[in-house]
């Protein structure tokens, strides 16, 4: 190119998704030799056994029973009042922390990460997440000139490794003066693992102790993305007692997402939320996340909020919703513990599974694993420490016998 078209920050910049990669290679295949002779392990969406996309009945009531106005006119921009206040009982449940909460809506989760990158962590700055994290965490990252830096999740025995992260936040806040720092969990892309309320308990406690007397302050984003398919639901909610009574300098925000728990993928609703110990952080949380939102997208899909609206105020579409998702949930959690019990008894390590939307396999050159798969008509997607195979999205029938599949192919690249 003899002259860039762009301006110098955006120069480069290609977002290489290994996920639509991989989904187009199984596309092709299906296309070849039919789709019932593939096992497409690249969505990220619930499919029946039937692989049919899910649409919660009760969703599908609601979104479409609502009135033109509710489709087509503008919401306001923080959101409608009624959504702001419904989605904090909807993420906290009987869990609510001790503070001040605000919410704004947000396009899907992924527009709520954007506002806590953009809002709560200064350019040029270093984010921290996991090894093993989903990859637009690094493109909102570099979108917005932070770099992204990564502690390893697990220790050797498969606990939370809080020494790790101890390490990492210590090191950057010798360098910066603030850090966020974000967590995806309960049943976290891409491997479905969750921490404990002990965990998360630890994580808080580090962090004060990090930041106690160097005037230093931590936002830490907790990315709830597929807590409705993690766990009992009140029961994985506990971990939000956690940001009860945060200090001034420890800043606590959700990142909900109505993209799984409602399935609402394509309508881009979520929330920002944000849990303080001070009135004023909790206003200053209000007026900044709206400004950043008239700034990007202005107001988000009035529709899809009105539908958690509706749903919400009505007891017995509350209940459905809860029966559908606990029914999908046990779909899934069956075939990834099935998928883990096959694993255990070929022997194929796998990062452990405790519920949620994927599996992982820790692997060398997972590109060239997932490439030997396609000889069995097996697609997943290549990550940088692994392969990510996706339970919600293929039949038990089809999961059955991929855990040995996954490990001959390693075992073939890796010899
Ligand atoms: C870890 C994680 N966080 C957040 C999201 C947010 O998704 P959305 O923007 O579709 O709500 C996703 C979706 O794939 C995800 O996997």
């Amino acid at each position: 190119m003899t002259m860039h078209s762009v301006a110098n920050h955006a120069i480069g910049k290609a977002a290489k998704d290994n996920i639509f990669g991989a989904s187009a290679a199984a596309k092709a295949a299906a296309a070849k030799v039919g789709a019932e002779n593939i096992v497409n392990a690249t969505i990220g969406a619930i499919l029946d056994d039937n692989e049919k996309l899910v649409i919660l009945p009760t969703v599908d009531k609601a979104f479409r029973s609502l009135t033109d106005d509710m489709y087509f006119s503008y919401a306001p921009i923080s959101g409608l009042p009624d959504f702001l206040k419904l989605v904090q009982d909807d993420c906290f449940g009987e869990s609510r922390p001790k503070g001040y909460i605000k919410a704004v809506a947000t396009a899907g989760g992924s527009g709520a990460i954007h506002h806590a990158i953009w809002n709560y962590s200064e350019p040029g700055d270093t984010v921290l997440t996991s090894d093993w994290y989903w990859g637009p965490y690094k493109v909102f990252c570099r979108d917005m000139n932070r770099k992204l830096a990564t502690y390893k999740m697990l220790t050797d025995d498969n606990k939370y490794n809080l020494p790790a992260l101890t390490e990492k936040v210590t090191e950057i806040l010798t360098k910066q003066n603030s850090l966020v720092v974000i967590i995806n969990t309960p049943a976290h892309n891409p491997t479905g693992y969750s921490l404990t309320s002990e965990d998360i308990a630890n994580v808080i406690a580090m962090l004060k102790k990090a930041t106690a007397d160097n005037g230093k302050k931590v936002t830490l984003v907790l990315d709830v993305a597929y807590i409705d398919y993690a766990g009992e639901r009140e029961e994985v909610r506990k971990v939000f007692k956690n940001l009860s009574d945060l200090p001034e300098n420890i800043i606590g925000l959700v990142a909900y997402s109505l993209s799984k728990g409602y399935t609402m993928y394509g309508q881009r609703c979520g929330a920002l939320i944000n849990v303080t110990a001070s009135e004023e952080q909790s206003q200053e949380f209000a007026d900044v996340n709206q400004y950043t939102s008239r700034a990007t997208w202005s107001n988000i899909n009035h529709g899809a909020m009105q539908t958690l609206v509706s749903i919400l105020t009505d007891p017995a579409m509350k209940e459905d919703i809860r029966k559908e998702r606990a029914h999908y949930y046990s779909l899934i959690q069956s075939r990834g513990d099935l998928f883990a019990k096959e694993a255990k008894e070929c022997g194929l390590k796998m990062v452990p599974y405790i519920a949620g939307f994927f599996i992982s396999i820790p692997c060398k050159d997972s590109k060239a694993v997932c490439d030997k798969l396609h000889e069995d008509n097996i697609f997943a997607v290549p990550l940088a420490a692994g392969v990510r195979v996706a339970v919600c999205a293929i039949s038990t029938k089809k999961v059955k016998g991929m855990a040995a599949k996954i490990k001959a192919a390693i075992d073939a690249v890796e010899k």
